[in-house]
């Protein structure tokens, strides 16, 4: 196998962006260049001003400034990337089916099948093919059905290399990973085909953290680290309502049980419900294979995990509704946070759209304050839902890019993400500018409730008694 001096990746999204970034930062002798068929995503890659970039991640317009024209390259020319690269990755989104068989649960692998077919027509020697993005397990044998019946000769290796980073903090997750994994063929081929990814690794880290398995170990790993991710934290907000109910705090029950070095402290933290494009999309992943072999205990087990999140999302909308007097018609009601997390630009799965679709129905006027949410995307993300036209989403919900003047006259606050600048607000100038009693919901439970009380908030946390 040739040693790789040029890599391609096919998407530059969340994932494909900031890993090549980071493979071109640590790799100054390999030329990584990274396409997408959005030229708009692209243009904004190579936007002059390194704080354009279209994914918000602390530290990754300084990783993009450094590559940048070195050996990190941003283009539309796919069918060019692909041709001089000896390793492509695949890092296009696969979002859950929308249609037909499997609707709702099965991910569309309708990107991957074309990229997988571009690949096979356009190569023209051997090349090794790195999944990234997030696969129902088995899809690397689809992928090597499509290369090896419509290519032209040419040998393909397929790896599988599931990302672990998690956005907002995808800069030092990139940079020191607990782990990498890569996933391959047992034959001598594959086994050389593992080694040239081992290889670019291990230019920063460690070979200890570097795991090889196959390929299917490797896409079902993926799949099951962010299902038991996912499962903490529907464990521990399955509990905050039984909290809210007694004179127990979730924050010390989690507190307390994380101090176990078997349970661990992490994920453990309470919330309106989890969001991003991953935990539901691989959950719902898992359970449609399950069920698609006749696993139906296993995909009920699972499924749970998505259940118990819809739910904790409805709940929150619905105590709002109750603590309002059984009303929010015509309120005004502030979201401060629209993003799934904080330090992130990135908006899917937020609970924060089904809370607002939630408070729509019942005719709410919703405000929307988020330090890095765009308002086009806000709209975009109601309108997706389709529950209303874009028309009754405009007059049902403004954004606001002042925090103070969104609060304004407000009847209630919702904490929908965890932003940190949220804690440092002025919440007695907050205070005096809202109807009373001013209310505020933190579904983070990321404010000083006390502090608010005193100042004269009625404030209802998640997983605490008022
Ligand atoms: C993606 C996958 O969704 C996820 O399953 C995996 O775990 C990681 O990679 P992400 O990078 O967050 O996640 O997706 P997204 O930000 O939507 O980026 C994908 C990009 O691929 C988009 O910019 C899209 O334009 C591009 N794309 C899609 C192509 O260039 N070609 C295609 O054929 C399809
Ligand atoms: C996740 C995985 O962590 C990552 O390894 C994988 O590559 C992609 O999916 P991501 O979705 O970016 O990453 O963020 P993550 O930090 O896992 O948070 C997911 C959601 O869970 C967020 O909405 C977050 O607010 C929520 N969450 C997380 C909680 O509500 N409580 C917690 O204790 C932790």
């Amino acid at each position: 196998m040739t040693k790789v001096t040029k890599i391609c990746c096919i998407g530059a999204g969340y994932v494909g962006g900031p890993t090549m970034a980071m493979i071109a930062k640590k790799c100054p002798h390999i030329k990584v260049t990274v396409v997408d068929l959005n030229e708009q995503r692209i243009a904004a890659w190579n936007d002059p001003d390194v704080e354009n970039i279209p994914v918000y991640e602390p530290g990754l317009s300084g990783v993009v400034a450094e590559a940048r024209g070195r050996n990190l390259f941003f283009s539309t020319d796919v069918e060019g990337a692909i041709n001089e690269a000896q390793m492509i990755f695949i890092s296009v989104n696969t979002p859950t089916k929308t249609y037909g068989a499997g609707k709702g649960q099965a991910a569309d692998l309708k990107w991957i099948e074309l990229c997988a077919r571009q690949i096979a027509r356009v190569a023209k020697d051997n090349k090794i093919i790195v999944e990234k993005s997030t696969l129902p397990v088995r899809t690397a044998s689809a992928i090597k059905d499509i290369l090896t019946h419509t290519g032209n000769g040419s040998q393909f290796q397929i790896l599988s290399n599931p990302e672990f980073l998690a956005e907002g903090t995808a800069v030092e997750d990139l940079d020191a990973p607990d782990r990498v994994l890569i996933g391959g063929d047992s034959t001598p081929e594959g086994q050389a085909a593992i080694q040239a990814l081992v290889d670019i690794y291990a230019n920063w880290i460690p070979k200890d953290r570097i795991l090889t398995t196959n390929v299917w170990s490797s896409e079902l790993s993926k799949l099951t680290a962010n299902a038991f991710l996912a499962q903490r934290v529907s464990s521990i907000n399955s509990l905050t309502e039984l909290c809210e109910k007694t004179e127990a705090d979730i924050n010390e029950v989690a507190r307390a049980i994380g101090t176990d070095s078997r349970i661990g402290p992490k994920f453990l933290k309470a919330s309106v419900g989890f969001g991003g494009s991953c935990f539901q999309k691989d959950i719902l992943n898992l359970v449609y294979i399950a069920r698609s072999y006749g696993l139906h205990e296993v995909a009920d087990y699972w499924e749970q995990v998505i259940i118990m999140n819809d739910h904790q999302k409805k709940r929150f909308a619905n105590q709002m509704i109750r603590e309002l007097y059984n009303t929010v018609n015509g309120k005004k009601i502030t979201f401060l946070g629209w993003a799934f997390k904080k330090d992130t630009n990135d908006t899917r799965e937020s609970a924060a759209i089904y809370v607002a679709d939630h408070l729509l129905h019942e005719q709410a006027n919703i405000m929307i304050y988020d330090p890095k949410v765009l308002e086009g995307q806000i709209y975009f993300d109601l309108d997706y839902l389709g529950t209303r036209t874009p028309q009754e989403n405009k007059d049902g919900v403004k954004v606001i890019n002042d925090p103070y003047e969104a609060c304004s006259g407000a009847h209630a606050i919702a904490v929908l993400t965890e932003w940190d600048e949220f804690k440092d607000y002025d919440w007695q100038k907050i205070y005096d500018s809202m109807l009373k009693p001013a209310k505020i919901f933190d579904g983070r439970n990321l404010l000083n409730a006390n502090k608010l009380r005193a100042i004269g908030f009625q404030v209802q946390s998640i997983g605490t008694k008022v």
